[in-house]
């Protein structure tokens, strides 16, 4: 156990910069290090974080600074390389974006070599900490519900951004059992070619071991959550059993009907208040083994496995049984199965976000 962990960050865009100032203010963790490969975005963000140390090499920043945590936060077209150059530094802990990768080939090695060098990983689920996700989890696990039989979940925004988070939270409300098939559709081609490559909209359904069932929307065609004005944080995750449900509204809050009766609270989510305990539970993990990270690498990876199962669904038909037996390239499957016909959103929001202008 040391008094301080070393870090390096990687990728000084919006998350990086969460990142990088939540270590900081953590007396547990010093931020030795920063890379990015655009100089002006390296240069403005050591000098608000007071970082020496930086480059547009991760592998040679990495090298140099031998940090405890390799931290990465670039876009999700990059991520065995850096695994790697974490792996190489030496680091106990790489702590990284969702999600864990663009296809399962890729997912496959990235839990691999992370198996192989047993370094520990976190990936950013930190929506949880929010006390509106923390209520939905409470009243779940405190029987009120009955016992569950349906998980579900919508967002508005894209696959590669939020079907991540979907699935994590709706599998942490199921108490994280194992799911045994999914089977789902998807529609239309304009977010293919995003950073965040994605079809337009995606839909379907995730049967779990413990017999609940998942129900899961993503993207244009996903319901509206009126209760929410910004676009991006219209999401509804929840539970329902034989006595009620519980739901929680990313941008909004959250709302149970039990049989003791209807309840509701606020609550949004924020990086100011999520990040922080996302950040000291890794100083927890590294100081004790025992005290696992609820976002780790191992608890997300399930739920990954469930997004790709969704894509080859979407893309092939049928049931896809999990784990998943072996690598494919999801996103060139949609590419080649996706038909042109344009996505038909279902609202107005939605449609200036996916249609041609
Ligand atoms: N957990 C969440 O709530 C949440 C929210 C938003 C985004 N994200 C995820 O975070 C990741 C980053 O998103 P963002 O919005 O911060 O992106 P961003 O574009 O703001 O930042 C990415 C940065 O990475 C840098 N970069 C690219 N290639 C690099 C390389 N080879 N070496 C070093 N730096 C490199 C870019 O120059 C840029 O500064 C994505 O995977 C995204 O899905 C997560």
């Amino acid at each position: 156990m040391k008094d301080k962990y070393r870090v390096v960050v990687v990728g000084m865009g919006k998350r990086g910069m969460h990142h990088a100032l939540a270590f900081q203010r953590n007396p547990r963790f010093e931020v030795v290090g920063l890379c990015d490969i655009d100089p002006a975005r390296l240069d403005a963000a050591a000098t608000k974080l007071g970082v020496t140390l930086k480059g547009t090499d991760a592998r040679e920043v990495a090298q140099a600074a031998r940090p405890d945590v390799f931290c990465f936060c670039t876009l999700p077209n990059l991520r065995t390389p850096l695994i790697h150059a974490g792996i190489d530094s030496g680091a106990q802990l790489i702590a990284m974006e969702k999600p864990v990768a663009l296809t399962s080939a890729e997912g496959f090695e990235i839990r691999r070599m992370l198996q192989a060098s047993g370094v520990k990983a976190v990936v950013s689920h930190q929506h949880r900490y929010g006390e509106h996700y923390r209520k939905v989890k409470e009243i779940v696990a405190s029987g009120a519900l009955g016992r569950v039989h349906t998980v579900y979940a919508t967002a508005s925004g894209w696959m590669m951004h939020m079907l991540s988070h979907l699935i994590e939270y709706i599998r942490w409300f199921n108490d994280g059992a194992p799911a045994e098939w999914v089977m789902a559709q998807a529609a239309g081609r304009g977010k293919l070619a995003d950073l965040h490559p994605s079809p337009d909209y995606i839909a379907g359904f995730v049967h779990f071991a413990n017999g609940v069932h998942g129900v899961i929307e993503c993207g244009a065609g996903a319901p509206d959550v009126t209760e929410v004005d910004y676009w991006w944080r219209k999401c509804r995750i929840g539970a329902q059993g034989p006595h009620g449900f519980a739901e929680v509204l990313t941008g909004g809050g959250w709302r149970a009907v039990t049989s003791q009766g209807a309840s509701s609270g606020g609550g949004c989510m924020d990086y100011d208040h999520d990040m922080p305990p996302y950040i000291q539970e890794m100083a927890d993990w590294l100081d004790d083994p025992a005290r696992v990270h609820p976002c780790s690498f191992d608890l997300a990876y399930p739920g990954f496995e469930i997004m790709m199962a969704f894509c080859r669904s979407a893309a092939q038909g049928g049931q896809v049984s999990l784990p998943l037996a072996a690598p494919a390239d999801e996103i060139q499957l949609l590419n080649h199965s996706l038909s042109s016909n344009l996505v038909i959103p279902s609202t107005p929001a939605s449609r200036a976000q996916y249609l041609p202008k």
